[in-house]
């Protein structure tokens, strides 16, 4: 299946050449730039998500794989999903910290071999949001959590932060945690927990422990 920008679930085009994206030109800047504005929230996902020696996590959209190093410092092994090659270029680590270049919204990866998910700082640039929500809760187990973690659209410092954004970078689209809420229920998610800063929010969900894991889309 072809995505927008003639691109393949693999980050590639059909030819087989790497589609780019912003991220593909800022990447070296992406981890300097993380750490001196400490957006970085590794020890709240952390203390949130609670991962456990044995688990396997996905980060979709996890970048240079910053928050996939910090989890699997505890135990568990990781594996960073995100579509530009240059981010991911960046992925090491301990092992247990696995690059795959793919598309959030499809994935590739077989159905409920997940314990955990995270979403951090990716749900913004990742358009069709239920699409993106069903394909995660498809790859987790049932019982399995997301913990998804982003600035809230309700702030219209957020809305200035998003106009910004999509003149620099690319365009983006945050969300609020009222508009995720049924999109989340609708993906097969009970809430757990969710935690607000100012600007931003960070939320845990499990995947209905009843609900059957369905077939890859
Ligand atoms: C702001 S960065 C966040 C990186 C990391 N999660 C973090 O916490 O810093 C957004 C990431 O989402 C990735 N991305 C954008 N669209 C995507 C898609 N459709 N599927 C997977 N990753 C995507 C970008 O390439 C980029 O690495």
């Amino acid at each position: 299946m072809e995505l927008p920008g003639g691109r393949l679930p693999n980050g590639r085009t059909r030819r087989g050449e790497p589609v780019k994206n912003a991220f593909d030109r800022l990447h070296r800047l992406y981890d300097p730039f993380m750490r001196l504005t400490g957006f970085y929230a590794d020890e709240t996902i952390i203390r949130l998500l609670r991962p456990e020696p044995h688990e396997r996590f996905i980060d979709v959209g996890g970048g240079t794989g910053w928050i996939a190093r910090h989890i699997a410092q505890h135990g568990p092994s990781v594996t960073v999903l995100d579509i530009s090659l240059g981010m991911l270029s960046h992925v090491d680590g301990p092992s247990g910290v696995r690059a795959v270049c793919g598309d959030g919204r499809r994935m590739g990866i077989r159905s409920g071999v997940f314990d955990g998910a995270v979403l951090s700082d990716a749900l913004h640039h990742i358009p069709e949001t239920e699409w993106l929500l069903g394909e995660v809760a498809r790859v987790l187990r049932p019982g399995g959590r997301l913990l998804m973690h982003d600035f809230e659209r309700t702030s219209r410092w957020v809305r200035l932060l998003q106009t910004l954004e999509s003149r620099l970078v690319e365009k983006v689209r945050y969300s609020s945690m009222d508009e995720l809420g049924p999109w989340l229920r609708a993906a097969g998610f009970d809430h757990g927990e969710t935690v607000r800063t100012r600007l931003a929010f960070f939320t845990v969900w499990r995947k209905d422990g009843r609900r059957a894991t369905t077939e890859e889309n």
